[in-house]
């Protein structure tokens, strides 16, 4: 089978090469990939500016972003031949922590943690990998096409499920949501909003192209131009932050509403330096009783959640938020960017 490999730390080691067909464990599925898909992570993994192998080794397999077809499943695993199935990314630390203990391995405390396709274990950018039955979900069959949507939208469901838990610790009936950021992780947000029913209002750079469509066809609204006015004039009670930019993550922790909630998702690169008024941010915090939360990464059962907000969304909208789609033979493009890029996938069948 061909794989899709890097050196971490290595830039320009990216490489499709031949390797040896896995062979399940007793208890894994074997999976034939459909398709994965390309983020943030993996350009910066290929970059050379993030990555881990597995122990021992100096190449890693990419790929957490992950969809394929169940080959082979063991009996009374839950699986069988033919479904659609999408890999958890992350695996609990050895220790492990009391967060990783109770299953809640997205909140790891002690960094040991391990991730598919990232941090020490191979991904899923191979046409075949194996999976512990635990750590797969299945997808509804007519998500074939855009089932690759599972890891960020995974990701997306727990900053949602963030918010709604921080919000509920009092009174909470939110009725605007900011998305900063059309990315793929911003879009994933304002549909999860939209689902909800809540008025969404969406911010990016670019006035043009397929993200300004893509909002307005979920029914929210989008904007474009002066971050800091935006935010003024739609005053939401939520701001789910998407980008990382500096600019817009300081604009955001004063931007609600009183007692709204600010999710930052955005992973950003440290060492840009500006100059802010701490105390105003601090004042405005306190006294709206605000808070600011990160999130990262998904547990299971965020992926259950991500598995019914896509089969609950028209198949036609994802479709058209994956604006790229590049063979395996072709990975490399598939890192280059384009002006017009959403979400990028690589096709791993032949
Ligand atoms: C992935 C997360 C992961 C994070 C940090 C993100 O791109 O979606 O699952 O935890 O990178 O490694």
């Amino acid at each position: 089978m061909h794989a899709l490999t890097v050196q971490p730390g290595r830039h320009g080691s990216l490489n499709v090469r031949q390797l040896p067909d896995p062979s399940p464990s007793g208890q894994e599925l074997l999976v034939r990939a459909l398709s994965v898909g390309v983020c943030g992570t993996d350009r910066e993994i290929v970059d050379g500016a993030y990555g881990w192998a597995p122990p021992g080794r100096d190449r890693l397999v990419l790929g957490h972003e992950s969809l394929g077809r169940v080959e082979h499943a063991p009996p009374g695993s839950g699986f069988s031949a033919g479904d659609l199935v999408a890999g958890v990314v992350r695996r609990p630390d050895p220790v492990p922590c009391g967060a990783c203990a109770h299953g809640e391995i997205d909140m790891c405390r002690n960094g040991r943690y391990s991730e598919r396709g990232i941090k020490e274990l191979d991904g899923y950018g191979a046409q075949l990998w194996c999976v512990e039955p635990e750590y797969a979900v299945k997808l509804q069959p007519h998500l074939q096409t855009v089932g690759v949507l599972m890891e960020p939208a995974s990701v997306v469901a727990k900053a949602w499920e963030q918010v709604e838990r921080v919000g509920g610790r009092s009174w909470f009936e939110p009725q605007r949501v900011l998305v900063t950021g059309a990315g793929p992780i911003g879009l994933l947000a304002a549909l999860l909003g939209a689902q909800r029913g809540l008025d969404v209002h969406v911010l990016d750079r670019v006035d043009s192209g397929p993200k300004p469509l893509l909002v307005r066809g979920l029914g929210a609204a989008y904007h474009t131009g002066d971050a800091e006015k935006v935010i003024e004039e739609v005053c939401p009670d939520i701001i789910i932050e998407a980008t990382g930019a500096n600019a817009l993550v300081l604009a955001s922790l004063t931007g609600t509403a009183s007692y709204g909630v600010v999710c930052l998702t955005g992973v950003s690169p440290a060492g840009r330096r500006i100059g802010v008024d701490a105390g105003s941010i601090n004042r405005e915090i306190v006294l709206q009783n605000d808070a600011v939360v990160g999130s990262v990464n998904a547990n299971q059962h965020h992926f259950r959640q991500a598995a019914d907000a896509l089969a609950a969304a028209d198949r036609n909208w994802l479709e058209r938020l994956i604006t790229r789609r590049v063979p395996l033979a072709h990975a490399a493009e598939a890192f280059e960017d384009q002006p017009d890029d959403v979400k990028v996938v690589i096709d791993m069948r032949d």
